[in-house]
């Protein structure tokens, strides 16, 4: 477990924003004592940025659909700081398959689709900031 301040990436994915899903999930974020969004964009991702993102998962048999659908509308990128936030917006999140996510979860309340989960949240400090410098290199 990690204590203090740190950052985290948050992507909204094409689903969230094609459903306008995306102020009440950015609402949940906010609402969190302390935590504070510091950098937020509309954007449509490359396949260069996704293969960079998602390298982990190059071979894997869900990866080219992955990238096609993360290519399918634009996302909100945003960086999120504060408290333990890496490990707090993965909670908000809920797990990877919504169907196993708890309600009361993003991905719990409105996914049914593992592919359409709505939402990216880095899952530990060394993916944070590899993924940080991707999506927002001018950052300090
Ligand atoms: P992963 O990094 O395992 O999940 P998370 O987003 O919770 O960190 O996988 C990245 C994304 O790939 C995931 O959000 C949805 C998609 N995915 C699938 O489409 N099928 C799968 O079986 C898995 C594991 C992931
Ligand atoms: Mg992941």
């Amino acid at each position: 477990m990690s204590t203090g301040s740190q950052r985290t990436l948050v992507l909204l994915k094409p689903d969230a924003v094609r459903r306008s899903l995306v102020g009440e999930i950015i609402s949940r974020i906010e609402r969190k004592a302390g935590w504070q969004i510091t950098a937020l964009e509309l954007r449509s991702l490359t396949q260069d940025v996704l293969e960079q993102h998602y390298g982990e998962h190059k071979g894997k048999p869900f990866y080219e659909p992955l990238v096609e659908f993360m290519s399918s509308g634009p996302v909100v990128a945003l960086v999120v700081e504060g408290e333990r936030v890496i490990e707090g917006v993965r909670t908000l999140a809920g797990p990877t398959d919504p169907i196993a996510a708890t309600p009361g979860s993003i991905r719990g309340d409105f996914g049914t689709i593992v592919r359409e989960n709505l939402i990216h949240a880095s899952d530990s400090e060394e993916s944070a900031e590899r993924e940080l410098k991707i999506f927002f290199p001018g950052l300090a």
